[in-house]
């Protein structure tokens, strides 16, 4: 399995923040955010992770670099030493990509296609400003993946109805207690016309042929190329599975949800 993460965009609700601290870069605890998705995505056992990001952002990419000098540094305290070390191993299984005009999540995606030419299984899509807290749901949504013969899976977590407009929202029938099979998906419904309160949050398995669909994606809510759309597109060809996770999703980008964030990691985090 290969993963991907988008992390390009413009964080402009983290402003005037933002500016000068992508924030895939914010810390929780002594890692920042990044690290922590990078992680997740190994652990649920991708091989190699791919990290489509903007030119103005190269902080993310140095944080993952072999660097001698801090090794130096840090030659009286192994078990800081380790971490870099154990950082840069992290490093070697990154490839990068940049994203050079910021016209959605969907495009962001399709900036990785190149790098995963070929590919025949899913792809594990983790968004860069998402932290999940509790179990992370990448590993579970690989194993459902597998139960249904190798079909998408998309995480999924319930949101009061006044929020469904700020997500993309799906609708189907529940399989067992947390897998439902979907039957369709919108990006930012009105809550009138929402099919349901489950909400896509932050991870998805995605079936390689999206690459293709998002290719020819117009563009869609807010005048941005839409992942949700090219996997409603999916859905007219293959199956598409969502997970409930148990775990909760945090948005770390903008403050308040930060401040949630580090409330929620505070005991596993701190050092
Ligand atoms: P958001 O939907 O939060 O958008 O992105 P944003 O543009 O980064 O933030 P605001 O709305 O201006 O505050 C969700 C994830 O998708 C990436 C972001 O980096 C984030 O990890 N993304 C979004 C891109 O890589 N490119 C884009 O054009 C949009």
């Amino acid at each position: 399995m290969k993963a991907l993460i988008p992390a390009a965009g413009y964080g402009t609700r983290f402003l005037p923040a933002s500016k000068t601290i992508p924030k895939e870069m914010l810390p929780v605890g002594a890692k920042p955010a990044i690290q922590l998705i990078v992680e997740e995505a190994l652990a649920a056992g991708a091989e190699e992770v791919v990290i489509v990001t903007s030119p103005d952002k190269p902080s993310l990419r140095r944080h993952f670099d072999v660097d001698a000098v801090w090794h130096a540094r840090c030659a009286k305290k192994p078990e800081v030493d380790a971490e870099l070390t154990h950082l840069e191993e992290i490093g070697k299984r990154i490839r990068w990509t940049f994203q050079t005009e910021q016209k959605g999540l969907g495009h962001a995606v399709l900036q990785g296609a190149d790098l995963l030419r070929g590919e025949t299984d899913p792809v594990l899509v983790l968004l860069g400003d998402a932290l999940v807290s509790g179990e992370a749901p990448s590993a579970a949504m690989a194993a459902i993946s597998r139960a249904h013969g190798g079909a998408s899976v998309v995480g999924l977590e319930e949101v009061p109805l006044e929020k469904v407009s700020r997500y993309g929202i799906v609708a189907g029938d529940f399989v067992d207690e947390r897998v439902l099979k979907l039957t369709d998906l919108v990006e930012k419904p009105q809550p009138d016309v929402a099919p349901s309160r489950l909400a896509i949050a932050g991870r998805y398995l995605l079936d390689p042929a999206v690459f293709d669909l998002l290719a020819t994606q117009t563009p869609g809510h807010g005048g941005e190329i839409q992942l949700t759309d090219s996997i409603r597109r999916l859905l007219a060809e293959k199956s598409v599975y969502g997970y409930r996770y148990p775990g909760r999703r945090h948005d770390i980008g903008n403050p308040a949800g930060y401040l949630e964030t580090l409330l929620a990691f505070s005991s596993s985090a701190a050092r």
